[in-house]
Formats: C-alpha cells, sequence, structure tokens
C-alpha cells in the first residue's frame, strides 16, 4: 500500500495466538486509523511472517489503509512508534506450563497470573517491558496486555520515564455473566469493579444510569450449578457473591476456593498451559491456510471479539482525542482510598489524549479490603523483585501472597521456578 503513514504503531509479540482478534479490532477502527504504520514484532519468526501475511491481506480485502511491515529486531520496531501494543508471553506457552505446575506441586493454586505462577511470569515479563521503554520514543504509549499486567504497569511506572496503560478485558466477560445471573441486560449495565487486576469487585451497578438495589438482587439469587469455563465459575461466583453482598471478579475463586481448586487442578491432570498446546496446532494451521486466501477468515478460538477492540479503542481514544469511561490499570492517586495513592490498581477511568483519569470511587468492601491490601503489597514486592533481582525481595513477595501460607512452601517454590526458568531471568544472575 502506498499511503503516506500518518502514525505508527509497534505490536509486540504480533506472532501471538491473538493477533487474529487483534486484526479484527484494527479493522473496526481502520478510518480513525487511516495512514498508520503497523510495525509488527515477535521473536518467533515463522508466526511473524503468517501473521503479517494474514494482516495485510485482510486489511487489503477491506480496503483498510494501513502498511505492515515485520520485525525480529526490537530497535527498528519501536523507532518512531506513538504507541506501543504489547502482548507477549516470555517463553510461551511451555513457560506458563512450569508456572501452573510448580505451585501446584507445593500444594498452592498454580495460575498464570494469580499467586507464585504470576510472581514467576512477572519475573520474566518485566526485564523485557524494560527494555521496550528503555527504546521506546519519550513521548510513546505502552498499551500492556502482557500479564501480570498490574504488576507490570507498576514496574514500568516506578522504573521508566514512559507512559504505560495496563489491559485486561476480564470485567467485559464477567460484566456479561452477572448480567445473565442477575437478569439484567448487559448492553444497559455499567459496573464499577475497583481493587486490583484479577481482583476487582464491585459494590455499584447502573441499569440506564440508575443504582440498582444489588444486595436485594443478590438475596433472591439461586446459586446456578455447573457452567465452569477455563475463565469463570458462575455457580461459586453466585455463592460468593450471596456471602459478600457485592460482585467478585471471577479471579476470586483462586482465593475463596483456595484449596477446592489445588484439588480440581491435581485431579484434572493438565495444566491450561498444556490444554492450549494441545489445540494450537490446529489452531496455527487454520490461521496459516487463511493467510494466504484472499479474503481470509482466521479462527477466533483464541481471544475473541473484546480482547483485540477493547485495546485498539484504547489506542483509538488517546490519539484521536475521544473522552471515554474505560477500566484500566493505572496509578490510583486517591481514586480507591483503601489502597496507596501510588498502587496501580484497576479502576473506572476518564481516557483522554493525556492518558487515563481515574475517577474517584471511594474505599474498597470492608470484607475485601484486607485481602486486596495484602496483594496489593504482594504485587509491590514482585515488581520490584523482578526489576532488581533480589532473591531476597522475591522470597518476601511470595511470602506475603495469601495464596502461600509458610516461608518453607515460598522458598521451595522460589528456588525451583527461578531455575526452571532460568534462560528468561537475566537479572536474578
Ligand atoms: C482472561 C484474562 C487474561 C488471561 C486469559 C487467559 O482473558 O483476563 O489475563 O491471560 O484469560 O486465557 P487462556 O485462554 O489463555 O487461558
Ligand atoms: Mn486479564
Amino acid at each position: 500500500m502506498s499511503t503516506e503513514v500518518t502514525m505508527k504503531i509497534a505490536i509486540i509479540g504480533a506472532g501471538s495466538g491473538y493477533m487474529p482478534g487483534v486484526i479484527r479490532g484494527l479493522l473496526h477502527r481502520a478510518d480513525d486509523l487511516a495512514g498508520a504504520e503497523l510495525a509488527f514484532y515477535d521473536v518467533d519468526a515463522a508466526n511473524l511472517t503468517v501473521i503479517a501475511r494474514l494482516a495485510t491481506n485482510m486489511f487489503a480485502a477491506r480496503g483498510a489503509a494501513f502498511t505492515v511491515t515485520a520485525h525480529t529486531d526490537l530497535k527498528p520496531a519501536l523507532d518512531g512508534a506513538a504507541y506501543i501494543f504489547t502482548t507477549f508471553r516470555p517463553g510461551g506457552m511451555a513457560a506458563r506450563h512450569l508456572d501452573e505446575s510448580i505451585p501446584l506441586k507445593h500444594g498452592v493454586v498454580g495460575q498464570e497470573t494469580a499467586g507464585p505462577g504470576g510472581f514467576l511470569m512477572a519475573c520474566r515479563s518485566i526485564p523485557v517491558l524494560l527494555e521496550i521503554a528503555a527504546h521506546a520514543e519519550p513521548d510513546a504509549w505502552i498499551v500492556n496486555y502482557t500479564n501480570p499486567t498490574n504488576i507490570v504497569t507498576d514496574a514500568v511506572t516506578r522504573n521508566t520515564g514512559i507512559r504505560i496503560i495496563g489491559l485486561c478485558d476480564q470485567f467485559v466477560g464477567d460484566t456479561e455473566m452477572w448480567a445473565q445471573l442477575l437478569g439484567l441486560p448487559y448492553e444497559r449495565l455499567e459496573v464499577d469493579w475497583i481493587g486490583l487486576n484479577h481482583a476487582t469487585w464491585a459494590e455499584r451497578v447502573r441499569l440506564d444510569g440508575k443504582e440498582v438495589d444489588l444486595p436485594a438482587l443478590l438475596a433472591d439469587l439461586e446459586v446456578p450449578g455447573g457452567g465452569a469455563t477455563p475463565w469463570r465459575d458462575p455457580s461459586r461466583m453466585a455463592e460468593l457473591a450471596k456471602a459478600l453482598g457485592f460482585l467478585p471478579n471471577s479471579y476470586s475463586k483462586y482465593y475463596f476456593f483456595h484449596d477446592q481448586v489445588v484439588e480440581e487442578l491435581r485431579a484434572k491432570g493438565t495444566t491450561r498451559a498444556e490444554d492450549i498446546q494441545a489445540m494450537l496446532p490446529g489452531f496455527r494451521a487454520q490461521v496459516t491456510e487463511e493467510s494466504y486466501k484472499p479474503d481470509p477468515d482466521p479462527s477466533r478460538e483464541r481471544g475473541g471479539g473484546e480482547h483485540g477492540e477493547f485495546a485498539i479503542d484504547v489506542i483509538c481514544t488517546l490519539h484521536l482525542g475521544e473522552s471515554r469511561r474505560v477500566i484500566v490499570n493505572t496509578t490510583n492517586n486517591n481514586a480507591i482510598s483503601s489502597l496507596p495513592p501510588d498502587a496501580i490498581v484497576e479502576v473506572p477511568s476518564l481516557l483522554t489524549a493525556a492518558g487515563p483519569v481515574p475517577l474517584v470511587q471511594g474505599p474498597l468492601p470492608r470484607a475485601v479490603r484486607g485481602l486486596t491490601q495484602a496483594i496489593h503489597e504482594y504485587e509491590r514486592l514482585a515488581s520490584d523483585a523482578a526489576v532488581t533481582g533480589s532473591r531476597r525481595l522475591a522470597l518476601q513477595a511470595l511470602m506475603a501472597h495469601p495464596f502461600v501460607t509458610g516461608k518453607h512452601t515460598a522458598e521451595k517454590i522460589l528456588d525451583e521456578g527461578l531455575a526452571a526458568h532460568r534462560a528468561y531471568l537475566p537479572q536474578f544472575g
């Protein structure tokens, strides 16, 4: 395409299985971003080639005025980029399998973002994010999906001069789940999810702008059976919400049903990473085949609608100076009074070209206040450990995490995790 380039977006991790959804997100805002260069970067040259071809053909088929470039060197991908969209997983699914299985061996939930598994992922992700920030244009925005998004956002915010917004689309699906459970129309709801990424809570739900009586609705709620997916467990969420009197994020099952989840994960026998690894070859083959077609229709099995559209909408808002309420991970200031002003929180924010301004929310509900504050202190320690490579801070982080009940358990998980991921942890020496 010979369009004049008006702006550059770097996509780091462009070989990801989530990219078909991101490409669809770009298509949905193609007019607003017309003329943009999309610099695709990945360490996996083969996946990168497929995705670059796929994107080029999808854009051509719809007449979208984007220029696609592909890079396996970071610096040329970042040079001149106004927006850096990060969506990578160092070590891929093999590393995720370790994150999920090592804690489990020691009786702790093995999860890619929550608990020690998320800690190990933070230690792999953060050095890469710091390198990206070091090469970024001084006025660039990092729009980050790399997990754990809150800890990554904290590390970049406190250690670099580069601006970052941490994204997670979990609240979209959670809000849909609650709409269904409570019998409310999803499109007319606005929910104030507040707290930390994958540890948010909602006491306020508005229908057409008018607050609904949540305690009354929850009192009448019948707990459904079954229906659990890898992402959400409506039955447990309903049980929990009835006890709390407000809405919990779907990841709260790992805190409030920790021991049952450990048993279930052990009984299941495979990790989520292994389940995904089993479907990836078929998925990749379909995407590759589609990439050659003049009007490709790649699989929607990874990522899905809201994931890509949410990130591209955030970039558009920054770029066009729209003004929109979004739920993102950003510096608290005093929006949530139960957390420090410099904490990275997940909170409804007013997003404009100047970045997100968190909207004042008041305190966290008392029943989860201490838990959320403990998770925050863990996240702070984890961020500092991941940046410095201090084993002492790493051990303190794991000891501070609500999943981990003792020093010896923390030590075993840490030693095994650091050894298993050694190739991705230069900071730990
Ligand atoms: C949700 C979470 C993400 C997480 C993903 C895992 O979307 O918000 O943070 O990475 O689930 O999904 P997967 O299909 O990879 O297990
Ligand atoms: Mn998430």
